[in-house]
């Protein structure tokens, strides 16, 4: 607390209109070389911090938590995604987590789109071969990809971002299939075909997109198995969690041809992916970078905003809570 306002850890470099919204309603402790705090690193900094506003991919795993200062009450992350964060550990020491859902739905549907076409379409081979010199001319049988119109796309996790995914998909006149905890109502679902069980969707995806977050229940499941159960020729798109992904028996197929292609915004461990994926030409694959638009990022810094002025400084709950 400096003349008295609550200080806010910021861990991450934000967006500029950002950090000057978090500056003038906070004692804002930023971080202008964007450096990345390990856990010890992490704690170290919240020293004398009512709140931490932090990003994907920071540590805050148990005992992260467990060794932060008394003085943290909130954990306000910049993403939607909290995986990152043992919400039940916080809630052990009295401090609220709150995340940001919404504002990045379409950003993140345009990208899983960028990655269905890309890998459809053989983007990475012919943006490769034009930018090496290797292009000579057009050839009626070059770079031949996997036609979209028309064909079946299966949505694992039909919340926001999978129904926004659906939403664009349908304007390329793909059929819709889906699995979710919950069928949806028909105004959400739009004709898209339920499968209460997930493995029974597998058979009838021409391309498979994975819009459901990172639990112990989706930890690596679109494995050899699962693969095996897709068509051949079957792509498959992620741009949810990498953990989703058993990366293995994803290359594998992608080597062995029952996969045509993948198109991966995300990969379990990033930014270190799998050694594999670096010489398959049939991956398209993106840094991380689903939300990525200055209007998105912005909109996701003003809602981790929007939830520690409100518990911070009215008292409030904050909207986006995250409940344990
Ligand atoms: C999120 O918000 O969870 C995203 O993955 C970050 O873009």
């Amino acid at each position: 607390m400096a003349n008295g306002k609550p200080r806010v850890l910021a861990t991450r470099l934000f967006p500029p209109d950002v950090e000057a919204r978090l500056s003038a309603n906070f004692d804002a402790v930023l971080n202008p070389q964007d450096r990345i705090y390990d856990g010890p690193a992490l704690v170290k900094a919240a020293a004398g911090c009512d709140a931490i506003m932090c990003a994907a991919g920071d540590g805050l795993n148990g005992e992260t938590i467990a060794a932060l200062p008394a003085s943290i009450r909130m954990i306000a992350t910049f993403s939607v995604g909290y995986e990152h964060i043992d919400v039940a550990a916080a809630a052990k020491r009295g401090i609220a987590v709150a995340n940001t859902p919404d504002v990045l739905t379409d950003a993140t549907a345009d990208i899983a789109m960028l990655c269905l076409l890309g890998a459809a379409r053989r983007a990475h081979e012919g943006a490769t071969m034009l930018r090496t010199h290797h292009w000579i001319g057009w050839s009626p049988t070059q770079l031949m990809g996997t036609h979209v119109t028309g064909k079946r796309l299966g949505i694992l996790g039909m919340g926001r971002i999978g129904q926004a995914m659906a939403d664009r998909a349908r304007a390329f006149r793909m059929q819709i299939h889906y699995s979710n905890r919950s069928k949806l109502a028909p105004d959400l679902e739009k004709g898209a075909i339920f499968h209460a069980d997930p493995d029974d969707m597998l058979p009838h995806c021409d391309f498979l997109s994975i819009n459901a977050p990172m639990t112990p229940q989706t930890r690596k499941w679109v494995n050899a198995e699962r693969i095996a159960r897709l068509p051949k020729g079957a792509i498959v798109v992620n741009t949810a969690r990498g953990g989703v992904v058993d990366d293995d028996a994803l290359i594998a197929a992608l080597k062995s041809g029952h996969l045509a292609s993948a198109g991966l915004d995300v990969f379990d461990g990033e930014p270190k992916l799998h050694q594999g994926y670096y010489d398959l030409t049939n991956a398209f694959l993106l840094p991380h970078m689903g939300s990525a638009t200055v209007e998105t990022r912005n909109a996701m810094g003003f809602k981790a905003l929007d939830n520690l002025e409100a518990f911070l400084l009215r008292k409030q709950a904050p909207p986006d809570l995250v409940k344990v």
